[in-house]
């Protein structure tokens, strides 16, 4: 395809909320010089969370998340690994962060940004129904089984919307989206050992009454809040949720995309090029997952199409727990999820995250196997055709390919979707400039581009 062509085929997929035409009227030829100068042609106006002050509530909530007094070495916030500096993501390069009581405990997975999970849905699998009457839902392993007679469409950066009535996990907050809700989620970092270490509730409690913020939780709960170790640590974690959510700097949209997006920014010619790669089918065929369209009301897009996929990340031998060839973590099929054990069509699957801010972190994937965006695109692109270059070798000296799955869960790796689909001799789905308009892309998804505006 050449580029004109290419130009005026992803304006006609809707680049923004405009209605779709025909493929090349003298409109959208229009459109594509536009987009060749770098600016959009369908200016949208984003329905962005206006900022708020924090209600009482949320304020306490902030609080909490940088006070290391919780953790049990009370060296550790949520802050320590959710560092502002880097859109709530880790500070370093380092694969999994260090904590536990004695500050010397390896984690087992990389720490994700805390960015954009405003409308993260809860885990199901099939689309969403969170929203919906939930009295007759089916419990996870039913809609397990239902799933698997049901056929999965494939993914395609053209049609993303598509692949969301694929019956295939989705939602949920983690790697494996054990958890649903904010709220639940900040007990578990609290009490891991790995983590903040805390022994147990009422050690919180008690590190919580002799804060200097002691009062605001009897202001807002009452003088017997004390009392009651489990209560207390229920309306922390929820005070912490509400800081999540209220606070604007958990979803700013301030990234030159953004501003792209509603016209007020234009992209660089490698950033347009990058753009077109990322929603060619035929080459990146990125925005099949990691959508990047504005939702028809006009929400931002997240960079993620909440479900998961096997992809085969190597094996990271610097997470001190795969020292043990007999660890796998498996996502969605455990270890640290624990209810979908059995669903094994499951393992290996991991949450497609948000690609927002990607290009400020150092730590990628799951399991932190790569620290580059390059690595992380040389991987995606040469995956299948030269494996030997990401993969150990076994005993006897062939590559293992998708060495962190046992081979009993290996077929369950993605080997459809683009740029997935390659085979030993075909030609890569990106060349080296491509790779690189693609990574100069993903630099526009990084919020502070024009804070001064929102
Ligand atoms: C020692 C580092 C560390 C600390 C401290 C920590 N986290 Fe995390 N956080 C992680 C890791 C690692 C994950 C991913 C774990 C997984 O997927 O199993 C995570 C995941 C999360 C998620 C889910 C994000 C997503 O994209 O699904 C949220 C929300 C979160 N943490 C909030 C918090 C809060 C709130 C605190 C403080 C109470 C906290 N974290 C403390 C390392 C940490
Ligand atoms: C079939 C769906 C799919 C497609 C297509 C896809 N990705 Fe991903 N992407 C994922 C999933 C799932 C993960 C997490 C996998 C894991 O950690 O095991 C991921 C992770 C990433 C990460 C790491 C982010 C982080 O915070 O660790 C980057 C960067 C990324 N993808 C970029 C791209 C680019 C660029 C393309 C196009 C060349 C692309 N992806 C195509 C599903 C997809």
């Amino acid at each position: 395809m050449t580029v004109g062509a290419l130009v005026i085929g992803v304006l006609a997929m809707g680049m923004a909320a405009a209605a779709p035409s025909p493929v090349g009227t003298p409109a959208q030829h229009a459109d594509s010089l536009l987009l060749a100068k770098g600016v959009n042609p369908h200016p949208a106006k984003l329905n962005i969370p206006p900022a708020r002050p924090l209600s009482a509530m949320a304020q306490l909530g902030r609080k909490l998340f940088y006070d290391p007094r919780l953790s049990g070495s009370g060296q550790m916030a949520c802050a320590s690994c959710h560092d502002a500096a880097h859109a709530y993501g880790p500070p370093g390069e380092i694969s999994v962060m260090i904590g536990g009581h004695d500050m010397h405990t390896a984690g087992f997975r990389a720490v994700p940004s805390l960015r954009y999970l405003y409308r993260q849905p809860s885990f199901a699998i099939g689309p969403d129904t969170s929203s919906g009457d939930n009295d007759a839902a089916a419990t996870l392993q039913q809609q397990a089984q239902t799933a698997a007679t049901h056929d999965k469409v494939l993914k395609t950066a053209q049609a993303p919307q598509a692949a969301a009535v694929n019956l295939v996990p989705q939602g949920g907050l983690f790697w494996d989206g054990r958890v649903d809700t904010l709220q639940q989620q900040a007990s578990v970092p609290l009490l891991n050992p790995a983590e903040m270490a805390a022994s147990a509730p009422e050690a919180v409690a008690k590190q919580i009454e002799q804060a200097d913020y002691a009062n605001d939780f009897r202001g807002l709960f009452g003088p017997n809040i004390f009392k009651d170790g489990r209560l207390l640590m229920a309306e922390a974690m929820f005070a912490i949720a509400r800081y999540q959510i209220e606070d604007p700097s958990f979803h700013p949209f301030t990234s030159k995309y953004d501003a792209w997006l509603e016209g007020k920014s234009r992209l660089t010619a490698p950033e347009v090029r990058g753009y077109l790669a990322f929603n060619d089918p035929a080459k990146g065929n990125c925005a099949a997952c990691h959508l990047d369209k504005p939702t028809q009301d006009g929400l931002p897009p997240l960079f993620t199409d909440f479900q998961y996929e096997a992809l085969g990340v190597p094996r990271n031998a610097t997470i001190p727990a795969n020292h043990d060839p007999a660890y796998y973590d498996l996502g969605i099929c455990g270890p640290y999820r624990t209810d979908m054990h059995d669903q094994v069509q499951y393992c290996g699957m991991f949450l497609t995250p948000s690609l927002r801010n990607t290009a400020t972190r150092k730590v990628f994937f799951h399991n932190g196997a790569f620290h580059t965006l390059d690595e992380v695109l040389d991987w995606y692109v040469n995956r299948d055709l030269q494996p030997e270059r990401f993969y150990s070798k076994d005993a006897s000296g062939k590559v293992a390919k998708y060495d962190d799955l046992p081979a009993q869960y290996q077929s369950n790796v993605d080997t459809a979707d683009a740029p997935f689909n390659r085979h030993p001799g075909d030609q890569p789905a990106l060349n080296k400039q491509e790779i690189q308009d693609i990574i100069a892309f993903l630099r526009t998804l990084t919020d502070g581009y024009n804070s001064a505006k929102h």
